[in-house]
């Protein structure tokens, strides 16, 4: 049985006294919460007073990006070991830093290998453009996604990622995927093709995650599906009522 795992990420909101405010708001009812992984990722500036705030709650802290590089002249990155004293997530691959960055398949798995060297657990997200989406492009595009960010890896390595499907015509329009299509691609282009580079077990043991305009009325439908274990959330983990929406992925 996967635990599922509900992610807020900040994304370059809430300035380090705003996510301070924030936590300070949700962290007793969202620690209360059972049955379910829960992690915020603020910005890095914000990291250090977020952990400490949760420190002690279950409430995991995750970094939105790092380098690969352990350290050196990369002016403007932030190594492992500097968000290690206070993270145990990263998100890596996020579309926004492939679309705005540059970030590539090759970069974002030498990220998974140096955040896994660092007992980091990566949250690598995938995800397909609408122009993709309408070419009908999106399996075979996800799933060279995958490929290429599990390059490399060991399944023991393998089963410490999660991955989060997210198509990028989703995230932040309100027009989240339906938990047919969502379920479908991370059934057949996630989980059967790290199951295709590794085995049953591995992909059975990796938690998938969807995101895009996930809300409070429409996490538990996306907790029906037996291949969906939670959400990455933008948007909606930046109110109060995350720890609605994160109640609501509680199935059963
Ligand atoms: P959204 O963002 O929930 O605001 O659509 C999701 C994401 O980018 O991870």
């Amino acid at each position: 049985m996967r635990t599922p795992i509900i992610a807020g990420n900040w994304k370059m909101n809430q300035t380090p006294a705003d996510a301070a405010a924030f936590v300070n708001e949700i962290k007793s009812d969202l620690d209360a919460i059972t049955g379910v992984d829960k992690v915020v990722c603020p910005s890095f500036m914000a990291i250090p007073a977020v952990s400490e705030l949760l420190s002690g709650s279950s409430i995991g802290v995750g970094a939105q990006n790092m380098y690969f590089e352990e350290s050196g002249a990369y002016t403007g990155e932030v190594a492992p070991n500097m968000i290690t004293p206070f993270c145990n997530y990263v998100i890596l691959g996020h579309s926004e830093r492939r679309a705005i960055f540059g970030e590539t398949d090759e970069l974002v798995n030498q990220k998974v290998h140096t955040a896994l060297a660092h007992n980091l657990m990566p949250m690598i997200c995938v995800g397909e453009s609408f122009a993709q989406n309408e070419a009908n492009e999106t399996q075979a595009f996800v799933s060279a996604q995958v490929k290429a960010a599990f390059n490399g890896l060991s399944a023991e390595q393998a089963k410490q990622c999660i991955v989060a499907y997210e198509p990028i015509w989703a995230i932040g329009t309100g027009k989240s995927a339906t938990v047919e299509q969502a379920g479908n691609i991370i059934k057949t282009s996630v989980r059967d093709t790290i199951q295709e580079i590794y085995d049953e077990s591995v992909a059975q043991a990796i938690r998938i995650q969807y995101g895009g305009s996930v809300k409070e009325h429409n996490i538990a439908d996306y907790m029906t599906h037996p291949d969906i274990d939670g959400a990455l959330v933008g948007g909606a983990s930046l109110k109060p009522s995350f720890v609605q929406l994160v109640q609501n992925a509680v199935v059963g």
